[in-house]
């Protein structure tokens, strides 16, 4: 009947021992507020990082590799580590680098440290930097509300430089990569944490949200996003990164689109440039958060331009100049808002069946240039575009948009605004 006093010690001092030895509680999921910056139209969070603790502006890169923040200016804190080349850190990150710097040692300059390529994607621009790790603390989430804060002792990040910044948005220190790679971060926090290899993201021209990890995804008024549709994400075998080594795989989020409607009607386009060339990578359809709006490659925007205002002009829509970087703007005159926007053409991306489709109402495809003007939110990417289409920012907001790495799927609701919520209704008021 008695139980044992050895045993019972034991039993507590391994419990003792194991929950002293967590950083923190394990969470099922976690969020990230994602906010438009109004000047620049990019997207950008918050990682709270360092010791003492900074909330590290960035800019919210859906394909980037990593997180990578300016370590030259301003990088102050007693957690940062930079691992030494060859060891299991570095080998995560894929790099093979192993560099020294001549100058007084301090955060992104130490010697026999592994580097990585930090990328700014907004300008193209690429540099060398520091393989880095400190620690971030996120919070976690319900799918309902923002929870208790959950810390992460060793996030990778690498080092990038202050001159790097230049195209960021105001007040932003580098730039938080969503993309596909070991060191992207929903594979970190996954990692961290042991869930699912899965994020969500909902933007929106306010604050929105992004969701790492297992669902619900609940916006007020109490609206559950459960009714999704689904395609495969495509890998393209080549880097679209600034700067890459030989053999790397993109790790931005490719989509099978096999044919673009306007109101019902296909648009006559080249179908090769819709394919991603497995030897150039060049071609095919990608999403992207940041470029504001749809980029497609020259003839595509031609067919597709034409297309629009053949359908507005059965619609009696009148056609005004054309207001830059838009090819055709309309008169607001005959349009009537419904509660998916202007009532326009549908626009609709046809995934691998004629049933996987996105549809594209007035608010995601017409920017309001003024009140008289609204103009067709998609833009030339020129003759020589290395992917053909894509998918930008505003064509994303209201819409709830799930990646799932370990399955290549991708999930997306359509727009939010019918279902009469929209990304902007996270309630961010914290539960603990
Ligand atoms: C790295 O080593 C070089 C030469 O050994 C030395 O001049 C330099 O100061 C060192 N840098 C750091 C950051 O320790
Ligand atoms: C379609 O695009 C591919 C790839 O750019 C090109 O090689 C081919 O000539 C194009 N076909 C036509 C009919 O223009
Ligand atoms: C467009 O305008 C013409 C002439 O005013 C009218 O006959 C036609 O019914 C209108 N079409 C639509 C779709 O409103
Ligand atoms: C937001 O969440 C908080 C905490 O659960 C709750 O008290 C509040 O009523 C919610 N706000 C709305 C508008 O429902």
């Amino acid at each position: 009947m008695a139980s044992s006093p050895t045993i019972f010690s034991v039993l507590f001092l391994f419990i003792f021992s194991f929950s002293s030895a967590q950083p923190s509680f394990r969470p099922r999921a976690l969020l990230l507020p994602v906010t438009k910056d109004k000047s620049t139209l990019q997207y950008t969070t918050f990682i709270n990082q360092r010791t003492p603790l900074v909330a590290a502006s960035v800019v919210f890169d859906l394909g980037g590799r990593n997180l990578w923040v300016d370590c030259d200016k301003d990088y102050v804190s007693t957690t940062y580590r930079s691992p030494r080349c060859n060891s299991a850190v570095c080998s995560r990150t894929g790099s093979t680098a192993c560099g020294t710097c001549f100058s007084p040692p301090r955060p992104g300059c130490s010697n026999n440290t592994c580097s990585l390529i930090p990328d700014n994607t907004v300008t193209g621009t690429a540099t060398s930097g520091e393989v880095a790790t400190d620690i971030v603390s996120i919070q976690s989430t319900d799918g309902r509300n923002p929870g208790r804060v959950a810390k992460i002792p060793n996030l990778i990040f690498g080092c990038g430089a202050t001159f790097l910044l230049k195209g960021l948005a105001a007040g932003t220190v580098g730039m938080a990569g969503m993309g596909r790679h070991n060191i992207g971060l929903p594979s970190q926090f996954a990692a961290a944490f042991s869930f699912k290899r899965k994020f969500a993201v909902c933007l929106t021209s306010g604050r929105g949200v992004a969701f790492f990890g297992n669902g619900p995804y609940v916006f007020l008024p109490g609206i559950q996003i459960s009714r999704l549709q689904t395609t495969q994400l495509l890998i393209n075998p080549v880097s679209t990164a600034s700067a890459y080594s030989q053999g790397e795989k993109s790790t931005e989020y490719f989509v099978g689109v096999t044919d673009i409607r306007i109101a019902d009607k296909s648009v006559p386009i080249n179908k090769t440039l819709l394919k991603i060339d497995g030897t150039t990578g060049v071609g095919g359809t990608k999403i992207s958060t940041v470029d504001p709006y749809t980029v497609m490659e020259t003839s595509i925007f031609k067919a597709f331009t034409s297309a629009f205002v053949r359908a507005a002009a059965a619609r009696n829509i009148t056609r005004v100049p054309s207001v830059k970087p838009f090819g055709a703007c309309f008169s607001t005159e005959n349009v009537f808002g419904t509660r998916v926007g202007y009532a326009v053409p549908d626009i609709q991306l046809v995934f691998q069946s004629n049933d996987v489709v996105w549809r594209i109402f007035g608010a995601n495809s017409m920017v309001s240039v003024s009140r008289e003007v609204i103009c067709l939110g998609f833009v030339d990417g020129g003759v020589n575009a290395r992917t053909s289409v894509v998918i930008g920012g505003f064509q994303l907001e209201d819409n709830l948009i799930e990646f799932d790495l370990a399955s290549n799927r991708l999930s997306f609701s359509s727009t939010l605004l019918g279902l009469r919520t929209n990304c902007a209704n996270f309630n961010f008021t914290s539960t603990t």
